[in-house]
């Protein structure tokens, strides 16, 4: 039973960023660089609708007002692979932990109760 944990902490840190501990392994997020930092988001994730015209038109989950922590953990299982969609895979590729925290610190505040800088 030990053992099994200790070898579970040393596989860890990416298991653990995908799980429960997202909390402790996601660096705090700004919700100011979070809005620099969605350009590349809005064309899906954008505010009324929340469906994709391009290349078809297909449901986009809403994620302004979501809880920070579940964004964040969202986008690093799509980085990791643990969730599989292939345009958030290949958007969550590009992105640091940082940008990830920024981006769920923006989006938890919902976008319009940032303030523009
Ligand atoms: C090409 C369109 C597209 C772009 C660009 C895009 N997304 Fe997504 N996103 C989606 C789709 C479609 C889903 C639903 C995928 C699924 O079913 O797993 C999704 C899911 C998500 C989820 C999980 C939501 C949930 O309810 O589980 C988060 C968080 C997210 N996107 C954040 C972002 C952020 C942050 C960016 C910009 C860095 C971004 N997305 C850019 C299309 C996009």
């Amino acid at each position: 039973m030990m053992r099994l944990h200790v070898v579970h902490a040393v596989w860890g840190i990416a298991a653990a960023m995908a799980g429960a501990g997202a909390l402790a392994q996601t660096p705090a997020g700004d919700a100011a660089a979070g809005a620099q930092k969605n350009s590349m988001c809005v064309g899906c994730h954008g505010l009324s609708g929340y469906k994709t015209a391009f290349p078809e038109v297909y449901h986009v989950p809403k994620i302004g007002g979501q809880n920070a922590a579940y964004i964040a953990k969202s986008l690093q299982a799509y980085r990791s692979g643990e969730r599989n969609h292939p345009s958030m895979r290949g958007v969550a590729a590009g992105l640091s932990d940082q940008d990830m925290a920024d981006l769920a610190a923006y989006y938890a505040a919902g976008p319009g109760n940032v303030a523009a800088k």
